[in-house]
């Protein structure tokens, strides 16, 4: 699997170009209030890869490539989707969190 860590900039970017849809945001929900990023699904991901290119931060890694201080991003990743069981390609734009104006400006600028 590919892991999305720390530097996350939350644009969906990343979600846009995955094939298989596997990437979904934070949910809005208390216990992840101040957490809002996105996470990709490691049992759906088919490794394209295709979303490390499109980040604009480079926050996805492949796993194998994960730094020590990183690996707790596949944890984080696999506890949300142990408990937040996203169904179907509609969860993701239902679900999309607005984002903070400096992450807009930060994409308009790489883009
Ligand atoms: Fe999707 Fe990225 Fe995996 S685009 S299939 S999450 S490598």
């Amino acid at each position: 699997t590919f892991v999305i860590t720390a530097p996350c900039c939350n644009d969906a970017s990343c979600a846009a170009v995955c094939p298989v849809n596997c990437i979904h945001p934070t949910p809005d929900e208390p216990e992840f209030a101040t957490a809002d990023m996105l996470y990709i699904d490691p049992d759906s991901c088919v490794d394209c890869g295709l979303c490390l290119v499109a980040c604009p931060v480079s926050a996805i890694v492949p796993e194998h490539q994960l730094v020590e201080r990183d690996r707790r991003f596949l944890e984080v990743s696999v506890d949300y989707y142990r408990d937040h069981r996203v169904d179907g390609p509609a969860a993701f734009t239902d679900d999309l969190i607005p984002l903070p104006p400096d992450h807009q400006m930060r994409v308009a600028i790489v883009g």
